[in-house]
């Protein structure tokens, strides 16, 4: 037994990835992977789990945001607790692992335990929601745990009119008790494993790496507001085309970003009313997404694609509405949890490799109450989003062996249990 660790990671990682297929499977579209927050079939992804953490000695429960929280006890019932997990929702036409994989990855170390208690407890959790597809807020579930789940944010509503409060009610939890969702100074640190999502460890060969900080991130969503006439009687000049002004703006963003150095602006969707083809649309409604790793740079790329909308908007004589729908700033990860990764990564045979994400996680909302780390596997093609997303067996089994010497760094010395936030 080489340092405490019994497991055989090879058979753990086969099984991490047939589960992550199995929950693929569990989907409110028949051909393709979609699953938002609280959907029908997140009771399904909530079941298996639950059968999977029984088997290793885990008990489950749902807390008011949809959370599912695997407990996996500790030799004592006071014993500070650890963190693993990541999201169980998806985009649209999602790959089978962005998020879940964290999920099951944890529950793999839980298996690897073999039955083992620590001095510590490990509560691996599925965050409910983290990507802001159906309530166009991200992070539902982390800010839960983090008690930033706030009265005005569970007013928010889906396009059926839905607030985030009614669909936990309708889900049969109480939103009332959110507030015993958030974690407490039990908790000594959290890790999010995670495909990359990019290139970068499949360019460098890494199996994977170590996240020192994570991007801010902006999101906001713009109408362009006109009038809805015919498209064979009304004079070009004569327009007050919503779409063709929402596409003018569109390439300026692009233009913005393609010269702003680590600058990334996303138009992903548009919404044209009354969408008909032979009908000027009177209304378009479009999302932006902006990331940079500065957040001067990002606020002042927000202001300069307001006033460029604004621009558009005087010269063709429309109107404009826009809204902020998020507005996260960067994160840097825990040094010191930083550190006991990096030993993990050793003690594995890996170089630690840093780099930084552009993809938002829980890890950053995490990060305001507690320790946290993330460890990224390699992402082949750096592909995600999309069906087409996979990971390697091999980089899968070499997560397991980081996460159980990082668990047994944490068993054989106390000194890190004792660390809260920014250590
Ligand atoms: C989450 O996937 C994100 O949009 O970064
Ligand atoms: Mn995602
Ligand atoms: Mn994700």
């Amino acid at each position: 037994m080489a340092d405490g660790i019994t497991h055989d990671s090879e058979i753990l990682a086969r099984e991490v990835v047939a589960r992550c297929q199995t929950l693929s499977r569990l989907s409110e579209d028949r051909e393709s992977i979609c699953r938002t927050f609280l959907s029908p079939p997140m009771r399904d992804v909530h079941r298996e789990i639950s059968g999977w953490a029984a088997a290793c000695g885990a008990t489950s429960t749902l807390d008011a945001a949809g959370n599912i929280r695997l407990l996996y006890p500790a030799l004592d019932s006071d014993a500070p607790r650890f963190l693993i997990g990541s999201h169980l929702d998806t985009v649209p036409n999602a790959g089978a692992y962005d998020g879940v994989l964290g999920v099951v990855l944890g529950i793999a170390l839980l298996s690897g335990l073999r039955g083992r208690r620590l001095p510590f407890a490990i509560e691996v959790i599925g965050f409910s929601e983290e990507e802001g597809i159906r309530f166009r807020r991200p992070f539902i579930g982390s800010r839960a745990l983090a008690g930033t789940l706030d009265d005005k944010l569970l007013g928010e509503q889906d396009s059926a009119g839905i607030s985030i409060r009614q669909a936990i009610q309708n889900y049969g939890l109480h939103a009332d008790e959110i507030a015993d969702a958030a974690i407490g100074e039990d908790v000594f640190g959290f890790l999010e494993f995670h495909i990359e999502q990019g290139p970068v460890l499949d360019k460098v060969g890494q199996p994977l790496g170590i996240v020192e900080s994570i991007v801010g991130q902006s999101r906001l969503e713009f109408t362009f507001v006109g009038q809805s006439n015919h498209a064979g009687t009304t004079p070009m000049e004569s327009r007050y085309d919503a779409l063709a002004a929402a596409a003018e703006w569109i390439v300026a963003v692009e233009q913005k970003a393609v010269r702003t150095s680590g600058l990334v602006a996303t138009v992903g969707a548009i919404l044209a009313k009354p969408c008909a083809t032979n009908v000027i649309a009177g209304e378009t409604r479009v999302s932006l997404d902006l990331r940079h790793r500065d957040d001067e740079t990002r606020k002042s790329a927000v202001e300069y694609f307001i006033q460029r909308a604004e621009d558009i908007i005087t010269r063709r004589g429309l109107k404009l509405i826009w809204c902020v729908g998020l507005d996260q700033p960067a994160v840097l990860m825990s040094l010191s949890l930083l550190h006991e990764v990096e030993q993990a990564f050793r003690k594995a045979d890996l170089t630690p490799f840093r780099m930084a994400s552009g993809a938002g996680h829980d890890a950053m909302i995490l990060a305001e109450k507690v320790p946290s780390a993330m460890i990224f596997l390699r992402t082949p093609g750096g592909i995600s989003h999309d069906p087409a997303e996979t990971v390697e067996l091999g980089d899968v089994a070499k997560a397991i062996e980081c996460g159980l010497h990082l668990l047994e760094r944490f068993t054989s010395s106390s000194e890190f249990m004792g660390k809260r936030k920014n250590a």
